[in-house]
């Protein structure tokens, strides 16, 4: 098969690729912009005959079209992703989240191509902390951020190209991922290097929100299951019963690196922040077979922390900027 995987050269979308590459026979070419997410280094190792990498903009609508010519099916990841970032500038988030997709879509309905849309779990809002429900497929969207409101819109599209002029879509909304490859400004990254510069992790607020955390290459072969046995128009939600709160994980990263386990800050918290995501995935595993290979989260933490110590020249080019973008905001 041939794939087009857009965003290809961010955090879960180049763990994508390395994942297609090691499981399949798949050709892939990536359609990334190279933002300041974006990595070209995120895809070393990927051999040459199995990846063509095109550098350009989703909003490119000709350029888009050339690439949908060329594809059986095709994977969107590219967004803008970091909600800190959203809260400062939204306009980036509505071109290419809404734009973006909206520009996707037309090529997948000109094309007739098989189009994966991935989203995310904060369309559907948040959760109290005691409150006993997940989200489920059927959960109402209540997003709460301009990141979260744009990715809302960008499935409220594809729901409705999949109604309306029948492009033969899914969609899969899925919980917070940690893993190699993920930018510094996210918050596990942000720990990790933070304390092997020596400076104290920063907790927002009391640290109290949950997250569901999953790791990256599960998301990934969920992708690929619902890609092979998932129904045109379904959504699935992808999760792997991960939820901690951000305390326990910084506590843990600091642990895990032989710091004593109140070396944090707690700073200034993110406006509006959503309290607590959790990820009912029984659709994907009962209808579609799927399950997680990393069931314990320590074992995966442990991993990727050794993954920031191998790979500073990875990360180290961003890791300045965005401490200094974080200080300017008292975080
Ligand atoms: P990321 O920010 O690490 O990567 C985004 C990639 O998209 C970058 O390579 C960037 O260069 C590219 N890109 C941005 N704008 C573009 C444009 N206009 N044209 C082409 N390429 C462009 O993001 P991520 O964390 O890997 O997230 C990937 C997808 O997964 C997003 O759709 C996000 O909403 C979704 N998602 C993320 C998480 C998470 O925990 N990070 C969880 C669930 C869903
Ligand atoms: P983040 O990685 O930005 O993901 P999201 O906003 O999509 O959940 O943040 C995860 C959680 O960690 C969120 O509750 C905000 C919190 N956080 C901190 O406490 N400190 C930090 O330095 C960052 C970046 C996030």
């Amino acid at each position: 098969m041939r794939l087009l995987v857009t965003g290809g050269a961010g955090f879960i979308g180049s763990n994508f690729v390395h994942h297609v590459v090691a499981n399949t026979d798949d050709h892939v070419t990536v359609l990334d912009a190279l933002t300041y997410a974006g990595n070209r280094a995120s895809l070393a190792g990927v051999p040459a005959d199995r990846l063509t990498f095109v550098h350009g903009d989703i909003t490119d609508a000709a350029l888009v079209s050339s690439l949908f010519a060329k594809a059986d099916a095709v994977v969107h990841y590219a967004a803008e992703s970091h909600n800190d970032n959203s809260l400062d500038d939204p306009r980036p988030f509505v071109d290419t989240n809404i734009v973006g997709t909206y520009t996707l879509l037309e090529a997948a309905r000109r094309h007739g191509v098989r189009f994966h849309h991935i989203s995310t779990d904060e369309v559907y809002g948040d959760l109290e902390l005691d409150d006993p429900e997940r989200f489920t497929e059927s959960t109402p969207y209540t997003p709460s951020s301009p990141y979260s409101s744009t990715k809302a819109g960008s499935d409220l599209l594809v729901r409705a190209w999949i109604r309306s002029f029948g492009v033969q879509a899914t969609i899969s909304n899925c919980s917070n991922n940690y893993g190699p490859y993920q930018h510094v400004e996210k918050f596990i990254p942000r720990q990790i290097t933070n304390v092997i510069r020596g400076i104290r992790p920063k907790l927002y607020g009391a640290g109290q929100n949950v997250r569901d955390w999953i790791h990256a290459d599960d998301h990934s072969s969920a992708v690929l299951t619902i890609l092979d046995k998932g129904v045109i128009g379904e959504t699935y939600l992808i999760g792997a019963d991960g939820e901690r709160n951000n305390r326990d994980v910084v506590e843990l990263i600091l642990t895990l690196m032989d710091q004593p386990s109140d070396a944090y800050d707690q700073v200034t918290d993110r406006v509006g922040h959503d309290l607590r995501y959790a990820i009912d995935s029984s659709k994907l595993r009962r209808e579609l077979g799927w399950t997680p290979a990393y069931s314990d989260f320590e074992q995966g933490l442990s991993a990727t922390i050794d993954w920031y110590r191998a790979n500073e020249e990875w990360w180290a080019p961003a890791k300045d900027a965005t401490e200094a973008i974080y200080a300017g905001k008292g975080q």
